[in-house]
């Protein structure tokens, strides 16, 4: 990764307007993007927070033309303020009303907004389906119309947006309405809550109650209303878990926070700016930086074909910098009081899988290790492989059939490897899993001319140190 320091006379500035700007986290996501990409790019940027007065809103634009600036995002209180000073806004921005991301443009800059993609590419990173079902706001303010718009173009089937004011409710229900040219939306009180009919909702927790140091408490309070919901998003995300997340998994619900929103604005908002599509690798390791940064531990999550060295490695990173790891096979077998094989002879393959995935999720609920590392065909499941991107950091630790072959040919303790050619079977079960790998993991690692301690080398590097 190179290091930002490295400003030459073609480095091209980013940055964010707002004010005030000092808590923002933006510049770390921008420039850990940065970091990852620019060995692969023509343009190399830097990104900078600038306080701008909202008197001056003008003339930070106009100065920031003038001095080449490539393109910046407006966060509170600009982001309606700098509306009229741009060349033009698209039709996201014009639907929500409010501009996040100004991109340089002839004589000035262009408007956008990528709070509703944020929010729209983190219901497809955790698999939420939108489509045809019931969802609940719950509140209208600043966050609001984003949410609103995403569910609008994920085409929920009914939206109720609750909130105090039941007026500011109604206000962005007539909007959605009004773009969709059919009633998808209605406004209602906090207290309106119970009467809804439908179960198995998708709610979107868009107030500020919540938010660190008010940990204990919710904008819903009636634990009622918990057990109709599905799913519950948060868009905050300190603390990691909310009062509203904690009591929507008490009542048998998913429940996810707001960093992922917060991390796909600012991925969206580069991609405009620099022209590219920010690749997955530096999407993850944005996303560590941004966790560490908001006090949010998650694991690194290694998978691989068996003999990929899953488990030296997790080692030899432990031994180096004392990090606490598990490997999923050792904790089912220690669960059942039997070994993979006779799990495999004894109950079937279809159950051992059961167990993978209800061990992830135990783990999703409660972990406290650093590294994890998993059965091979942990992320043949699709479901395994949403589960584990929850989880943690997902590395895939790629070998080549050759490199597999001479590490497991001389085990006897892996039963998908017993009978048959070893060879044959390692190249057809790679083939048809490597997609799969590959679908699930944020970032992939070569290791098949490696040593376990230089991947455990690289991986340190990328996800253990600022
Ligand atoms: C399996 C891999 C094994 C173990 C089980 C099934 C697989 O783990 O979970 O034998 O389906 O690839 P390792 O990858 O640690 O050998």
């Amino acid at each position: 990764m190179k290091s930002i320091n490295k400003i030459q006379g073609k480095t091209r500035l980013l940055g964010l307007i707002g004010d005030p700007v000092e808590h923002t986290l933006s510049p770390l996501v921008h420039n850990t993007i940065e970091g990852v990409m620019n060995e692969a790019s023509d343009v190399q940027s830097v990104y900078v927070p600038f306080r701008v007065d909202p008197a001056c809103v003008r003339e930070a634009l106009e100065g920031a033309y003038a001095l080449n600036i490539l393109g910046m995002n407006a966060t509170v209180p600009h982001k309606l303020e700098v509306i009229p000073y741009l060349k033009g806004i698209d039709e996201t921005a014009k639907q929500i009303g409010a501009v996040n991301t100004l991109v340089r443009c002839d004589g000035g800059f262009f408007g956008y907004n990528t709070d509703a993609e944020g929010f729209m590419r983190e219901l497809d990173f955790y698999g939420i389906e939108v489509e045809g079902k019931c969802a609940v706001m719950l509140g209208a303010g600043g966050a609001s119309k984003a949410v609103a718009y995403g569910l609008a173009v994920k085409k929920a089937a009914k939206v109720y947006i609750a909130n105090r004011t039941i007026a500011k409710a109604e206000e962005i229900a007539a909007a959605m309405n009004e773009m969709l040219g059919a009633s998808v939306f209605t406004a209602i009180t906090y207290e309106q809550l119970s009467d809804i009919k439908e179960n198995e909702l998708i709610v979107v927790q868009c107030t500020s109650v919540g938010l660190a140091p008010d940990s204990e408490k919710t904008i819903v309070p009636d634990c009622k209303f918990y057990d109709k919901i599905a799913v519950g998003v948060d868009i905050i995300y300190k603390p990691e878990n909310t009062l509203f997340m904690r009591l929507c998994r008490e009542h048998g619900a998913l429940a996810y926070n707001g960093i992922r929103m917060l991390l796909y604005q600012g991925v969206a908002a580069n991609e405009k700016f620099l022209g590219r599509t920010v690749s997955k690798e530096a999407v993850e390791i944005a996303a560590r930086k941004l966790e560490a940064a908001s006090g949010i531990k998650r694991p690194v999550v290694l998978t691989g074909y068996m003999g990929s060295g899953k488990s030296t490695v997790a080692e030899c990173m432990c031994r180096k910098m004392g990090l606490k790891a598990i490997d999923t096979d050792v904790v089912i077998e220690e669960k059942a009081g039997m070994t993979i094989n006779e799990i495999f002879a004894q109950r079937g393959e279809a159950a051992f899988r059961d167990m993978e995935t209800a061990l992830i999720k135990e783990l999703i609920e409660k972990c406290e290790y650093d590294i994890i590392s998993t059965g091979g065909g942990m992320p043949v499941r699709a479901e395994n492989r949403k589960l584990l991107a929850t989880l943690g950091t997902v590395v895939y630790l790629k070998a080549d059939a050759d490199t597999i072959y001479n590490r497991v040919s001389g085990s006897d303790n892996r039963p998908l490897l017993k009978e048959g050619n070893l060879m044959e079977k390692i190249e057809r079960m790679l083939g048809e899993r490597g997609p799969l790998y590959m679908d699930g993991a944020g970032i992939v690692i070569d290791t098949s001319d490696y040593s376990a301690k230089e991947i455990a080398d690289e991986l340190l590097g990328k996800m253990f140190q600022a």
